[in-house]
Formats: structure tokens, C-alpha cells, sequence
């Protein structure tokens, strides 16, 4: 799957820079630079959300030269026991010599725009923490919309953290278009 043609999804009128693709083999050893390298403050995760298997899915950022400079992910959330009430939580990550030009914005906004198209979600939300202002902005600029601060939510680097959620709706995707 690669999503990111012109007239399917983009933040603007002009021509998408990045694409959504699969991981192949031939990423492995990339994405485990990245982890090695990449700032996880989480701590080990818990027996009981490892056990439940609860499954993530990932697709790689990549520039129009081909270039990997991150990846997205999401995962189900449910906020009711009907097949309507599921939702998908989406996180990104940008590498860092790749951030500030706009593509962890495109890609959240590409990466929405796949999963309204793909599945019958109502709803497509992320959550960072609320000193994350650089993930703040970009959700802001893919069309997401702010809804409140969820308090020590997540612990993390020895302390409880605030976090805030942004969620886009099917109808407001569409509304905005490509
Ligand atoms: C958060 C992240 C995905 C953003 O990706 P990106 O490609 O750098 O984002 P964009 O360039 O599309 O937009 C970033 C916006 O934040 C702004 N920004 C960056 N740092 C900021 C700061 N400290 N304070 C306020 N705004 C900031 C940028 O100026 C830009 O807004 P602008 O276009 O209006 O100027 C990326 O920085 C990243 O991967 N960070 C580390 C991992 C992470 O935090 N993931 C989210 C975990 S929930």
C-alpha cells in the first residue's frame, strides 16, 4: 500500500512531499537505527497490554526522492461495545534532520485520510503531551481538532504527564478535501 497520490490526499492544493508505504525486509536495519537512536522515556511495557496483543500497524514516511524520514502508526480504540463506537489512535515520528518542513503534518494528514478511506471509523484521534508543542502544531495544521487535557495520563521519564487530544471526523476530512 502507498498512499499519497495528488488528487487522493494533501494538506494544500500542491503536490503531496511524502508518501505512506508498507515496511519491506529490506527496512529492517533502518528502522532499527531509528529505535536504537530514537528517545524512549516509557519504560518497559506492560505484561498485560503485551499479553492482550493488542495490534499496531505501521507505514513509512517517505520523501519523493524514496527517502524514509519517519513513520506512522495507529492502533484501535473503542468508546463503546458496537462496531460504530471504534476509533484509531494515529502517532508519527519525524527523524530529526527531516522535522520543521512540514511532513510530520502531511504524513498525519495522509495517514487519516487512508484510514477513512480504508475502514468505517467515525473517528481518527492523537494524543501527545501538552509540552509537545511541535506535535501539537502539526495535528493543528493536518486539520485536527483540539478537545482537552487528559491529567497524568502517562508516566513517563519518572513523572506523571498531562496530555491533550486532537481527533478529525470522517465528515470534516471530507468537507476539506484534497
Ligand atoms: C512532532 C513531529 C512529528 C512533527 O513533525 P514535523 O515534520 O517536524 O512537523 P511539521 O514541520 O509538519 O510542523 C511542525 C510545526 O511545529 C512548529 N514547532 C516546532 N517546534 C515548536 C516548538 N518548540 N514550539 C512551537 N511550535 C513548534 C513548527 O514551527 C511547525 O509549525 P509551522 O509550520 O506553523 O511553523 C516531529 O517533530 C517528531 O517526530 N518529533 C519527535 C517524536 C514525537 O514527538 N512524536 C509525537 C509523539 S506523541
Amino acid at each position: 500500500m502507498a498512499t499519497g497520490s495528488e488528487s487522493e490526499t494533501t494538506t494544500s492544493r500542491r503536490r503531496p512531499r511524502v508518501a505512506l508505504r508498507e515496511v519491506t525486509p529490506n527496512d529492517a536495519a533502518l528502522l532499527e537505527t531509528w529505535q536504537s537512536s530514537e528517545f524512549d522515556e516509557l519504560g518497559p511495557r506492560d505484561e498485560e497490554l503485551l499479553a492482550a496483543r493488542v495490534p499496531s500497524f505501521r507505514l513509512l514516511v517517505v520523501r519523493n526522492d524514496d527517502e524514509p524520514v519517519g513513520y506512522v502508526t495507529w492502533r484501535r480504540v473503542r468508546y463503546g461495545p458496537n462496531r460504530e463506537s471504534r476509533a484509531w489512535n494515529i502517532g508519527v515520528s519525524i527523524i530529526p534532520s527531516a522535522r520543521g518542513q512540514g511532513y510530520g503534518t502531511e504524513a498525519q494528514r495522509l495517514l487519516a485520510v487512508h484510514l477513512f478511506a480504508t475502514t468505517d471509523v467515525n473517528r481518527v484521534e492523537a494524543a501527545t503531551d501538552v509540552a509537545n508543542l511541535a506535535k501539537q502544531r502539526a495535528l493543528e495544521k493536518a486539520g485536527f481538532m483540539r478537545e482537552g487535557i487528559l491529567r497524568g495520563a502517562q508516566f513517563r521519564a519518572g513523572s506523571w504527564h498531562d496530555l491533550v487530544y486532537f481527533s478529525l471526523l470522517r465528515k470534516e476530512t471530507l468537507r476539506r478535501g484534497p
